[in-house]
């Protein structure tokens, strides 16, 4: 399968088009942006990091019976996905208070919550990605009450899925955002990428952040810390 014409740019990604009109090209770049891209910059090799880690822990995924959107790696950084139409919410799992929950309710980073907590937000640049809830998704049209029912459970079980996973690998699970799009019958997979750039990664001992806060925070060590988080997934993934 090739490129054949691009469809669209994002911050950290481009999509093509590919002879299969039900399936696309996603193309990882070292780009990186925050805080809805006034800061941008690039992290040397994060596209090659993102594009396989996002694929492995896809494969791990689709193996514990989590419906994706990923075909193929076809190189570092390019992979064949499901064509999808993306459900515009960023859906949100915390295990631990971080980022924008601590700012916002005044805890503590690293309280470490009895049960996880979902939350989505809006996927609207314009309008600077708000928070919303289920009543305001459905009134809007976004996703129907069956559709937010089925993202909700998914995005759970991949957090249970995910959390046993990086505890393996020495890592705590703190938060991370997922998108799910809808194929062309309305069947409803998990999209998107899965990296450190969409998930918090802390060291389980030292407690030491490995994903994309080293950026957003001007932390240095970042390039680091995508290496040491990938090496930790590819020594402990199973494959098999
Ligand atoms: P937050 O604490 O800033 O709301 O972020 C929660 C999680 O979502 C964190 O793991 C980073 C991820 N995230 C994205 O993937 N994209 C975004 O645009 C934002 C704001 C957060």
């Amino acid at each position: 399968m090739t490129k054949k014409e691009q469809l669209y740019e994002g911050k950290a990604k481009k999509v093509f088009t590919t002879e299969d009109p039900s399936l696309l090209i996603v193309s990882y770049k070292d780009d990186a942006t925050a805080f809805n891209g006034l800061k941008k910059g690039t992290i040397a090799g994060k596209g090659i990091i993102n594009n396989r880690m996002s694929n492995a822990l896809m494969r791990m995924l689709e193996k514990k019976g989590i419906p994706t959107h990923y075909v193929e790696e076809l190189s570092d950084r390019d992979t064949l996905v499901k064509k999808v139409s993306i459900v515009p919410l960023e859906v949100i799992i915390r295990n631990i208070a971080a980022g924008s929950f601590s700012k916002r309710y005044g805890v503590d980073e690293g309280l470490v919550f009895d049960s996880p907590t979902i939350e989505f937000s809006y996927k609207n640049d314009a309008l600077g990605d708000p928070l919303i809830n289920e009543y305001h998704i459905v009134a809007i049209g976004l996703a129907d009450p069956t559709e937010i029912y089925t993202i909700k459970r998914y995005a759970f079980a991949v957090n249970e899925i995910m959390k046993e996973f990086w505890a393996s690998c020495g890592v705590m699970l703190v938060d991370f955002k997922l998108e799910f799009g809808k194929l062309a019958d309305g069947t409803i997979v998990l999209a998107d990428e899965i990296s450190p750039d969409t998930c918090r990664l802390w060291d389980s001992v030292t407690k030491e952040k490995l994903d994309k806060d080293r950026f957003r925070r001007d932390l240095g060590g970042v390039e680091d810390a995508y290496h040491e988080i990938m090496k930790r997934l590819e020594e402990h993934i199973s494959e098999a």
